[in-house]
């Protein structure tokens, strides 16, 4: 039998998403049907790629700070923006 972790939210651009804890940010995203999370200079939308921290496609930005959303883990409560440039 499959346990899932306890369910929670967090935000994404100033939508709340929910997230099984210790799921990463892209993960819960994907999963909720939200694939563009990086806008490039162009203005093209990005997101995910690789899921390994090799591409950078997945870049947003978590209290200020640019992390790669798929190896980042979101936690109740995260706020996530989408990163514009990287
Ligand atoms: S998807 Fe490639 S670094 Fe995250």
């Amino acid at each position: 039998m499959i346990r899932r972790a306890a369910e929670i939210t967090f935000q994404f651009d100033g939508d709340e998403f929910t997230a099984f804890d210790g799921e990463t940010i892209s993960a819960a995203l994907l999963r909720s049907g939200q694939k563009n999370i990086r806008s490039a200079p162009t203005g093209a939308p990005r997101g995910m790629f690789c899921g390994m921290g090799v591409c950078q496609e997945c870049v947003v930005e978590v209290d200020g700070k640019k992390t790669e959303a798929c190896r980042k883990k979101v936690k109740a409560g995260l706020i996530v923006r989408k990163a514009t440039y990287v």
